[in-house]
């Protein structure tokens, strides 16, 4: 470790969120089911959750199914949850080895019964861990997210837990899934599209967006490395201030 922080450094990102977009894409140029995509997209998650354990990251947010999602055919949703089931079953397993921990951002009451243990058995089996902390967005939208919050906010001044006047921009963080979660600096999204898609929007207010060309199968370290020298170049304060 340095001794000295060198003039202008900027520190790492302590929070990254990804939108793991491209899977669709990348299967069709090798004549691939889109499942095939999202197995490849599932272990890309996987290098790339290690890498940032690896770095130092301390939160990393990833968009694996949106509220939007399940216009997608039968056959593509169930693909994505029996990727997601796997990965929740082998991380349950290897838990006391890999020290992530697991929360799950979005109404999770629409999984099938056994994803749905899967989600609390990780994250309540997980809480105590310090290494990085992996949110999963599912069945997640920021829009519905916010909804939620207004609602939760809503039933508690109606119970009268709470008076309407509390409601400030440092409390309504409290009723969103990502409650205790500091905002993302930094949020990727791979594979050329530059739309932002209900992702984190209360969250993203002040992050950085880098949109990179690369598929989200074919991300590795080092494009997770160009984003977040991208990510310091911005914030280099040249001229002070
Ligand atoms: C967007 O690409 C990707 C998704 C909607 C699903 C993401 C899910 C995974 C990567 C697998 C989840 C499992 C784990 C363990 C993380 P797209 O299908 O919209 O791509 P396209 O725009 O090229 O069609």
């Amino acid at each position: 470790m340095a001794l000295f922080k060198k003039e202008n450094e900027v520190p790492m990102p302590r929070h990254i969120a990804i939108i793991m977009d491209g899977n669709g894409r990348w299967a069709k140029k090798r004549g691939l089911p889109r499942t095939a995509g999202h197995a490849a997209g599932a272990e890309t998650f996987r290098k790339i959750a290690n890498y940032c354990r690896t770095l130092g990251v301390e939160y990393l947010t990833v968009y694996a199914f949106s509220t939007e999602n399940w216009k997608r055919s039968e056959e593509e949703v169930s693909g994505i949850m029996k990727l997601l089931g796997n990965y929740l079953r082998e991380a349950l397993q290897d838990m006391e080895k890999n020290h992530v921990r697991f929360r799950f951002f979005g109404d999770l009451t629409r999984l099938s019964p056994e994803l749905q243990q899967l989600c609390l058995d990780a994250q309540s089996r997980s809480g105590a861990f310090d290494d990085v902390q992996v949110n999963f967005c599912l069945n997640y939208g920021g829009r519905d997210e916010l909804v939620k919050a207004a609602k939760a906010f809503a039933l508690d001044v109606a119970s009268g837990k709470r008076q309407a006047e509390e409601l400030t921009e440092d409390v309504l963080p409290d009723y969103l899934y990502s409650a205790g979660v500091p905002d993302p600096e930094l949020i990727i999204r791979p594979s050329g599209e530059m739309r932002t898609s209900n992702f984190l929007l209360w969250q993203s207010a002040y992050s950085e967006y880098v949109f990179m060309d690369v598929l989200w199968p074919d991300f590795g370290p080092k494009e997770l490395d160009a984003a977040i020298e991208e990510y310091k170049r911005r914030n280099r304060r040249f001229g002070g201030v």
